[in-house]
């Protein structure tokens, strides 16, 4: 079944935020960030821009009724600057006018005036200069320094990974409408509706229930407005609440790209212990998140990294420390995998580390290290229904990887300037929110009197699929036609306290609350149905859209049930609340059983590389994923194909760069290169692993939206292998993206 929103997509009917139907008197507005990344204010003067004709109002941080930070774990971020700035763009006004045009102009002409202090980008100089923005954590197993003594080879190596721009097509932006009773209606391209009605509320001091979040879809979010499109909806608000007017505001992209944060860049310094038959004794990482100017999500990527260090390999005796580090960039945030990838990059450069010096591939130690069923994870959990061996034999054996190994050897014995390469990367990751409170849902299901369904959740659609897979659940439950479902906006005051959508967990959570509700409302129907056919409830139950009495078709449809349930004042609403079982985490011991259950899967990345020039092509990704029983394999299969260029972007070229001062210098698509068709591997493969899946995942249908971006982190190696045909004295190192500009020094050097 296709996603039920593509044919209005392709037709432009779709509705985004910006399409939404202005109310008449609408104001706008626009943002003054702040032109410089670290400074005292010494003076901001609004005045010019305030008396420009047009403008209504500029507001700054005087004008906030209640508190002025906000920030959904610690609330550190001022939404507007106070007595100084942290970063470059950061909000220190906002202009509200009659038309965007205006509101623009004005805020060219605010002045500020700071004295410069000094700007920290790199986390490593943070740390030093002790800027945390949290104290460090460490996770440990087994007993790392007794375990050294053990090894029989031991390296060290350092990593680097950059930052990751989202590029959300729809970029970020809410629109605010003041309503009955001091009220607000706010619709905004939020992950997380409820964080911004909160937010809202703490920020203008009224009570939750006066506002109204809503959102119909998101033009994507991939992390990005899971906590940072919370300040514009607040911003939008407290104009429309102060003004009483509608206020909207809808960034351009190169003030989305200079003002909200990315994927956390990394440090790290690694240790790795193997015995002679590459068994890893022993793995130690240290890891710099940089954090960015504030907390924002920061606490819980870091966790995530923390969780997915040794990725799929099972280390017995593992010791990974990372520190949070504040610098004058952006707040870095939630990007697809949440600071897993990052973690990963560090232990697969160390297996990439140990084999060339070791003069053996990779997937030897690879493979002598996969998780077995019941190994433990440094956090505690035991691997349980554990999928990666398979995953990753089927992959070598489906496409006799080793042949293809022995052919890339055999290419570049005889070809001289143009290199192959080959990577493998095998992938484990929890679903589950890291954050156990976070792990619940609800769903509200109202029939109605024709037999047609509405359904909201906490789910917010941003193109991943997750309104088509409710319908489907609906639909399942029911046993009628998907085109008898509709899936209504995400809305806080139909379906309150909801967590973002995140954490791949949107199906599974939503879908889940789901099931209960129309479980329900099933039970009550067949009771009914039951009477209709004088019979028990045990011998009735709907198949496609009609009654069945032990088996047999009465001929009474679905719409007839229903009309009948309603004649008898039976309720056709239901409401339904689901929380994960079994899961919890022990912060005290950093130990617990914090994953629903793991998704595995693995990849073989083949590339060309150009030795001239160092440009490259992406030849095949080959992919064997375990997806369980998948309830949709064509939004599954996007989702990999999605996740996997957004993976190989982070991993070869997307390179964000900082001057010294701070300043963005890869602030729009001619200095930000993402990856566009050319780039995509010439060939994918997607195979689906044969197996149940999970009880937790949705109808054993399991979370797919986060894995397959490492799979890109296989493109990195594959490169690097192609680096290393050519140069044979490259001295392997760790600094992603690996740009043609990057490849071609390691070609020479
Ligand atoms: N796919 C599309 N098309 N657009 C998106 O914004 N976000 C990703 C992933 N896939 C995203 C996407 C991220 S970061 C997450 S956490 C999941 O989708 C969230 O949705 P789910 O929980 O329903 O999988
Ligand atoms: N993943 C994604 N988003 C989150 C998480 C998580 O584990 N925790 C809080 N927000
Ligand atoms: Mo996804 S990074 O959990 O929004």
């Amino acid at each position: 079944m296709n996603n039920l929103d593509s044919e209005n997509h392709i037709r432009g009917k779709s509705v985004y935020l910006d399409d939404i139907p202005e109310v008449k008197g609408t104001l706008h507005a626009a943002v003054f960030g702040s032109p410089v990344a670290h400074g005292r204010i010494l003076k901001l003067d609004i005045s010019k821009a305030e008396s420009l004709a047009g403008v209504e109002k500029v507001f700054t941080f005087k004008d906030i009724p209640g508190e002025n930070e906000i920030g959904g774990i610690i609330a550190d971020e001022p939404l507007f600057a106070c007595d100084s700035v942290h970063f470059s763009g950061q909000a220190v006004a906002l202009v509200v006018a009659d038309c965007e045009h205006t509101a623009r102009k004005a805020v060219s002409l605010i002045e500020l005036v700071t004295e410069p202090l000094g700007v920290i980008t790199d986390p490593r100089v943070a740390k030093d200069k002790g800027e945390l923005l949290f104290p460090p954590r460490t996770f440990r197993l087994g007993n790392i320094t007794g375990a050294w003594d053990r090894c029989d080879h031991v390296f060290e190596g350092k990593t680097d990974t950059g930052a990751q721009e989202h590029l959300y097509i729809e970029t970020q932006g809410a629109y605010a409408l003041p309503a009955d009773n001091n009220s607000l209606k706010v619709y905004s391209s939020t992950q997380g509706p409820t964080a911004v009605q909160k937010t809202i509320a703490r920020v203008l001091r009224i009570p939750m229930n006066h506002i109204e979040v809503d959102v119909a879809r998101l033009g994507g979010g991939f992390g990005g407005k899971e906590d940072q499109a919370t300040g514009f909806g607040v911003m939008v608000a407290l104009a429309a609440h102060l003004l009483q007017r509608p206020v909207k505001l809808a960034l351009h992209r190169i003030d989305d790209i200079r003002m909200t944060g990315k994927r956390h860049p990394y440090s790290a310094d690694f240790r790795i212990g193997l015995s002679s038959d590459l068994k890893i004794i022993a793995f130690q990482a240290t890891l710099y998140q940089n954090g960015g100017a504030a907390t924002d999500l920061s606490p819980a990527i870091l966790e995530r990294t923390l969780f997915h260090s040794t990725n799929a390999y099972f280390i017995p005796n593992t010791e990974i420390t990372v520190y949070s580090c504040r610098t004058n960039l952006p707040p870095n945030t939630a990007f697809r995998g949440f600071g897993a990838p990052q973690g990963m990059f560090v232990i697969e450069s160390a297996i990439a580390k140990a084999a060339s010096e070791l003069n053996i591939t990779a997937r030897q130690i690879q493979y002598a290290n996969l998780l077995n069923e019941n190994d433990e994870f440094q956090y505690g959990q035991i691997a349980k229904d554990t999928r990666i061996r398979q995953c990753y034999d089927t992959l070598l054996k489906r496409h006799n990887i080793e042949k293809i190994a022995e052919e890339i050897s055999v290419f570049n014995s005889s070809s001289h300037t143009v290199k192959r390469g080959l990577a493998l990367m095998p992938v484990c990751f929890g679903i589950s929110f890291t954050n156990t409170t976070m792990n619940q849902a609800r769903a509200l299901v109202h029939i109605y009197q024709d037999g047609s369904i509405g359904i909201s959740t906490g789910a917010i659609e941003m193109g991943q699929g997750v309104n088509t897979k409710l319908a489907q659940v609906a639909a399942a439950v029911f046993s009628v036609s998907t085109d008898r479902v509709k899936m209504e906006s995400t809305n806080t005051t139909r379906v309150a306290n909801t967590s973002p959508t995140a954490a791949s967990s949107g199906a599974d959570l939503n879908g889940n609350a789901l099931l209960i509700a129309c479980n329900g409302l099933l039970k009550r129907l067949k009771i009914v149905a039951a009477k209709m056919c004088e019979c028990s409830d045990n011998d009735v139950k709907i198949e496609n859209e009609l009654i069945l009495k032990n088996g047999i078709s009465t001929g009474i449809t679905w719409q007839q049930l229903i009309h009948k349930a309603f004649l008898t004042r039976i309720s056709l609403t239901e409401n339904g609340h689901y929380s994960t079982p079994y899961i919890y985490f022990d912060k005290t011991k950093e130990k617990g059983h914090p994953f629903a259950y793991h998704v595995y899967g693995a990849a073989a990345v083949t590339v060309t590389l150009d030795c001239i020039r160092g440009m490259y092509t992406i030849d095949q990704a080959l992919i064997v994923h375990d997806f369980g029983s998948s309830l949709n394999p064509v939004i599954d299969k996007g989702q990999i194909e999605g996740g996997l260029m957004q993976g190989i972007g982070w991993m070869t070229m997307e390179e964000v760069s900082y001057n010294n001062d701070g300043r963005l210098l890869s602030n729009s698509l001619s200095t930000y290169k993402v990856p566009d068709i050319y780039s995509a591997p010439k060939f994918v493969d997607i195979h689906a692993l044969e197996t149940e899946g999970p009880e937790l995942a949705i109808m054993k249908s399991k979370a797919v939206g986060e894995p397959p971006f490492m799979y890109g982190i296989g493109a990195y190696f594959a490169l690097q292998n192609a680096i290393k045909a050519f140069n044979k004295g490259y001295v392997l190192d760790f600094d992603a993206p690996l740009t043609p500009e990057k490849v071609l020094m390691r070609l020479y050097t």
